[in-house]
């Protein structure tokens, strides 16, 4: 299979929406990563996409939509606290796991009673969706396991000849992958609960809400796809405290990196002449968390075999760049 690379102009969008409503398979930026999308009503289509990612067809899809007329169509037994994260966060990183009405087929959600649902900000994954007036299944656009692309050329570097297009609508502004909130335990009165830490935290979710949203230990959670390895680069990673990556910096291990946002650790990687391994990054944690995937394929790209990072701070803005590290590592 050739894949064509398409720019964000109203004749590829059409084209893509083309290619979408005969079955085929388009890589879609979204503002967290690019996803791999398929009409998420056409089982042929969407089993391409497992075949593409060799993913297990057990895990399910998050199915994208652009209005609120699509949410009713795809769920039942909507709760209003749905309705009110859709008003503060759609569209955006948000992710709600709700139970889906019959329009969902198996081959898009695992066999399970709930459907995840998101509203992306991009304008041309919107502009596509808008056009085409398809729900569109999409998990993140890598091969299972590995990092998420957050560029067009990650995507196209990885899975050429295998899917139909890949859509260039730049780098992906967010860089790690939505928030998911499962909602379906309001109807027990049980809290809200966070299935993937995310851009939007249990605490801003829960300020829009007026009530509790617990942050659920992801690892302990037995729902397929939900694995403790994933998002993995090809060198082998490491968390490592800032203070014993300083000391390291007098002997730094060979075809090892040193991914770094510290001045102190920055520094000290310059001042002992190993600034060739060291993948300088922002303190800010929206900037980082837009660099990280894109930093990773970076070194991968280099050859590195290690790859050791600097533990972020563990403050809750950061969780989703630490749960991403920590599978990355495991
Ligand atoms: O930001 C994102 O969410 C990106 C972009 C492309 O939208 N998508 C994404 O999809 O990260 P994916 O498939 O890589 O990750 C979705 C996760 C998987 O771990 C899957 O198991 C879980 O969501 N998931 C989807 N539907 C679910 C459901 N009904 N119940 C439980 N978990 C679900
Ligand atoms: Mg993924």
């Amino acid at each position: 299979m050739n894949t064509l690379l398409l720019n964000n102009t109203a004749n590829d969008i059409d084209h893509a929406a083309t290619l979408l409503k005969n079955g085929g398979v388009v890589a879609v930026p979204t503002e967290t990563v690019y996803g791999l999308a398929a009409d998420a009503s056409d089982p042929v289509a969407v089993n391409k996409i497992f075949t593409a990612k060799q993913r297990p067809n057990n895990h399910p899809l998050i199915v994208h939509i652009h209005s609120l007329a699509q949410l009713e169509q795809l769920t039942v037994d909507v709760p209003q606290a749905a309705f009110l994260l859709a008003n503060a966060f759609w569209p955006g990183p948000l992710t709600m796991l709700l139970n889906k009405s019959d329009a969902v087929i198996e081959e898009v959600n695992g066999g399970l009673t709930t459907v995840g649902v998101r509203m992306p900000d991009h304008p041309v994954l919107r502009a596509l969706l808008m056009q085409s007036d398809l729900f569109v299944a999409a998990p993140s656009a890598n091969p299972h396991k590995q990092l998420s692309p957050t560029t067009a050329q990650h995507v196209f570097n990885e899975l050429q000849g295998k899917i139909d297009a890949v859509i260039d609508g730049g780098p992906c502004n967010v860089g790690v992958e939505s928030t998911i909130i499962d909602l379906t335990p309001l109807a027990q009165q049980q809290p809200a609960r966070i299935l993937r830490a995310g851009p939007l935290t249990a605490t801003m979710l829960s300020a829009v809400l007026g009530t509790p949203v617990i942050n659920y230990q992801a690892h302990q959670q037995q729902v397929p796809g939900n694995i403790a390895q994933h998002y993995q680069p090809k060198g082998k990673l490491r968390v490592a405290p800032t203070a014993e990556l300083v000391t390291m910096c007098q002997q730094w291990p060979d075809s090892t990196a040193c991914v770094a946002y510290s001045d102190n650790l920055i520094n000290a990687m310059h001042s002992t002449g190993h600034g060739h391994a060291l993948m300088p990054m922002q303190a800010d944690k929206a900037k980082y968390a837009r660099a990280l995937y894109a930093a990773l394929y970076d070194l991968d790209r280099q050859g590195f075999a290690h790859i050791w990072v600097e533990q972020p701070p563990q403050s809750e803005a950061w969780d989703d760049v630490n749960d991403r590290l920590s599978r990355a590592g495991a």
